[in-house]
């Protein structure tokens, strides 16, 4: 039976499986960032050979011997991003049944067995992604940390960073993201954070990083400060959810909004506040954890969904924080 890869590419880690044609996942593996904005082409190519050859290794076959390739990739959403990665690819990888497509698509197909519906993933960045029955496709903003990824983990380490300083000058009132961003970066005093800031050369991952601490102080220590990052942050995302429905014609009857990427499946409070801001917004929108996460998702873009697919482990075989 044909082995397969399939990889969900990140802007801080990248997920890779090794797969039999029945969708039997048999290896898994993560790298590190695969986006090319990000890392470039270089990078990115580095990236995925990396995975490709630890997944390779764990099957004990070679990368030749494998019929396909899905490179699922967070970054790549125009034409010019699929023919740069493509043109990356063709050099090495796609000699055979291959596709390439965006870390969103693969999300939604993942994350539910309807096939129709929107994805928020809220990982080091962001996006909205849908589908519905027509087929039709819409993708709104996931533009990058600089332009716009809203409520993604970047997005709230950022916004409390910014908050620090406003508070440090008088601007807001006092908040406990003060100390317990500080402390969670090793730094002594709000001074340090700008020139910390601008000396990051991971500046994207290492500010998403923060997420946690922001969540956690608004969730534990209610920090009103920090309270209204999340509001405002789940606020524009169900915001951008509800114009994809529209967009969509998803409106008249209910539909799956899957919350995906690490911010949201690693940190319960965002999940249900952003639950919340869904159904304040969208009364049809039914926000679910993924089924499956989106290496699978890529995978099942490659080689379709099968009457019946078998796992190779026997519970829970995509724990929803696995991205
Ligand atoms: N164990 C954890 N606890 C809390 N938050 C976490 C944990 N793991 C990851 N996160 C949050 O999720 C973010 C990474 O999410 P994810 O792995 O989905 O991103 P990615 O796939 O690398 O990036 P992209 O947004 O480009 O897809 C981290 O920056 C952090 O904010
Ligand atoms: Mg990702």
């Amino acid at each position: 039976m044909g082995l397969y890869i399939a990889i969900d590419g990140g802007s801080s880690r990248s997920a890779g499986l090794l797969a039999r044609e029945d969708l039997r996942v048999l290896h898994r593996a993560s790298a590190g960032c695969a986006n090319y904005h990000i890392v470039g082409a270089d990078g990115a190519e580095k990236t995925l050979l990396t995975l490709i050859e630890s997944l390779c290794a764990a099957g004990g076959v070679s990368p030749k011997e494998i019929e396909g390739f899905c490179f699922a990739l967070s970054g790549v959403s125009r034409p010019a991003d699929l023919r740069s990665i493509e043109g990356i690819l063709r050099r090495h990888l796609l000699h055979k049944k291959s596709k390439v497509i965006s870390d969103a698509e693969a999300a939604l197909v993942g994350g539910t067995s309807r096939g129709v519906g929107i994805v928020v993933i809220s990982g080091t960045g962001s996006v909205v992604f849908g589908k519905n029955r027509a087929c039709k496709t819409k993708k709104v903003s996931g533009h990058g940390h600089l332009i716009g990824d809203p409520g993604s983990g970047y997005d709230l380490g950022i916004r409390a960073l910014r908050a620090i300083l406003a508070s440090a000058e008088g601007r807001v009132g006092k908040t406990k993201l003060t100390s317990n961003v500080l402390g969670a970066l090793s730094l002594s005093t709000q001074d340090d954070v700008v020139p910390w800031l601008y000396s990051q050369p991971d500046l994207k991952k290492v500010v998403a990083r923060l997420a946690p601490t922001v969540i956690a102080t608004a969730a534990q220590e209610h920090d009103p400060v920090a309270g209204e990052i999340l509001r405002s942050a789940t606020e524009e995302l169900a915001g951008l959810v509800a114009f994809t429905a529209t967009c969509l014609d998803l409106t008249q009857e209910p539909f799956d909004v899957v919350l995906s990427g690490g911010v949201f499946l690693n940190n319960p409070a965002y999940f249900s506040l952003m639950q919340s801001s869904l159904s304040a917004k969208i009364s049809v929108a039914n926000p679910i954890r993924p089924e499956n996460d989106p290496a699978f998702g890529a995978l099942v873009s490659l080689l379709g969904r099968p009457a019946s697919s078998q796992e190779e482990e026997d519970e829970n075989p995509f724990p929803p924080g696995a991205r």
